[in-house]
Parts: C-alpha cells; sequence; structure tokens
C-alpha cells in the first residue's frame, strides 16, 4: 500500500515545496467502508490535520492551506454539515493554543458572512491571536470556492473603479491578488488530493495557475506525515519551467 503512495522516483534532494496546499478527500468513504458514519471519517480526518501540520517545519514547508469545507458542502445532510462545523470549532478551540505555542500564524479563506456569529468570531480570535508568528503560515479554507473567491475580489475591484479610485486600465494580476482571501501568500508549490479523485474542485484556481500537483489514493485519515513527506520529497524530482524553456 505504502510502495503504491510512493513518487515513482527515489526520493532525492531538489527544491521543496515551501507552499503546500491539500484537498482533504475521502473523509466519508474511509468511514463508510468501515459501516461507521460519515462524521467518524471527518473526525479521523481532524487528527490527521494535527499530524500533517506538525510535520511541515521539518520539511521545510512555511505555508500549508487546507480546503476544509467548500461552497458546494453546505448540499450535504445537515447533520454532516453541523458535525463539521462542531469539528472545526472544537479544532479552534482545542488545537489554538498549540497552534500559538508553535509559532503557526493562522488566516481562514471563503466567505464567512453565511458562517455562525460564534464560529466567525473563533476564527477571528485565532487570526488575531497568531498574526505575529511565522513559522509556519496555516491557511484554513472554509466555505470556500475558487469562483466564489474571484467573484468577490472582481466585486470590490468594480466598486473600487465605480467610486473613481481606481482607473480600469490600472487593473492588473496584482490588483487581482490583492483583493483574493489569500492577499499577501505565496502561490501554492504543490496542490495535493487525496483519495484518488483527479479533480481540483474549484480550490485556489488562480493562485494554482503555475502550482505542481499530486493525485494520491490513500483516503485523507488514512494519509500518514510519512506519505506527506514522499510526496514532498517527489516534488524535488519535478523540473518546473513556469512556461519558459529548460535552462
Ligand atoms: C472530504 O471528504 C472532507 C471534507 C469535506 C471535510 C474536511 C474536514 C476535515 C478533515 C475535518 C477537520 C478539518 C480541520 C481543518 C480541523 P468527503 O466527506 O468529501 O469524503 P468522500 O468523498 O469520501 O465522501
Amino acid at each position: 500500500m505504502y510502495e503504491l503512495m510512493a513518487p515513482r522516483e527515489p526520493a532525492g534532494e531538489g527544491p521543496r515545496p515551501a507552499h503546500v496546499a491539500i484537498i482533504m478527500d475521502g473523509n466519508g468513504r474511509w468511514a463508510e467502508s468501515r459501516g461507521l458514519p460519515r462524521l467518524a471519517g471527518h473526525k479521523r480526518g481532524a487528527e490527521r490535520v494535527r499530524e500533517i501540520v506538525e510535520s511541515c517545519p521539518d520539511l521545510g514547508i512555511t505555508h500549508l492551506t487546507l480546503f476544509a469545507f467548500s461552497t458546494e458542502n453546505w448540499k450535504r445532510p445537515a447533520s454532516e454539515v453541523l458535525g463539521l462545523f462542531r469539528l472545526f470549532r472544537r479544532y479552534i478551540k482545542k488545537e489554538g493554543a498549540r497552534l500559538v505555542a508553535e509559532g503557526a500564524r493562522v488566516r481562514f479563506i471563503g466567505g464567512r458572512e453565511r458562517l455562525e456569529a460564534d464560529l466567525q468570531a473563533l476564527m477571528g480570535g485565532l487570526e488575531a491571536q497568531t498574526l505575529d508568528n511565522d513559522r509556519l503560515h496555516l491557511t484554513v479554507a472554509i466555505n470556500y470556492g475558487g469562483r466564489d473567491e474571484i467573484l468577490r475580489a472582481t466585486r470590490r475591484i468594480a466598486e473600487a473603479v465605480r467610486a473613481g479610485t481606481l482607473a480600469a486600465d490600472e487593473v492588473t494580476p496584482e490588483t487581482i491578488e490583492a483583493h483574493l482571501d489569500t492577499a499577501g501568500l505565496p502561490d501554492p508549490d504543490l496542490i495535493l488530493r487525496t483519495s484518488g479523485e483527479y479533480r481540483v474542485s474549484g480550490f485556489l484556481p488562480w493562485q494554482s495557475a503555475y502550482s505542481e500537483f499530486a493525485f494520491v489514493d490513500a483516503r485523507w485519515p488514512d494519509f500518514t506525515a510519512e506519505m506527506f513527506a514522499a510526496q514532498v520529497r517527489g516534488f524535488g524530482r519535478r523540473e518546473r519551467r513556469f512556461g519558459a524553456v529548460a535552462g
């Protein structure tokens, strides 16, 4: 099983991805295949989050972005949605102090207005508490959709043009970046999806223009720190050209 997860090339030294973004897929199937409720998979998934977060500094990862809840996930049964939000609250309350102590700077991306006020307050509180940290930049996407993010950014830019504070021909890629939820963050070097699906599901569409992608078969609750390290090492074997020719 582990061999299947390992990168095709033997592990070798090479550039390490500074920013890894992960689509944590497969919690539901992990649980269902064991005859457990789907929420049991999410709970196990949250434990994996801690393990992967803790492994980042040793792997040279300075930025980790996690897709926790998409704008489409509201279509799931209410009990699952409520359960997921209970987990997010518990994670922030339980892991918050540890993240502060470990020097993580936590940010949340995604539209917040649809979230319960108490969750919004917990999120804002953890962001404020970790503002000065920079050992690991942990970004968690909740109620995030790439089209929604670009739409919200476009509306704010259009407002500025209408208000006369910005000229339409002064809108540059940097203007767009500055209006995205990820403003100030570097683009991901590597985007990883677990659970054998070859889709990006609206995750960071603008930011991933030059990212490398890795898809692994393991379901998120089975995705270990060792498998993560193997993917990170595999990244070093790739040649990134950013549209240019090999140098
Ligand atoms: C995808 O599995 C996973 C999610 C929709 C939720 C991700 C949430 C966690 C890992 C829990 C905690 C997260 C944090 C940041 C504390 P799925 O349900 O789509 O799986 P399936 O495709 O097998 O149904």
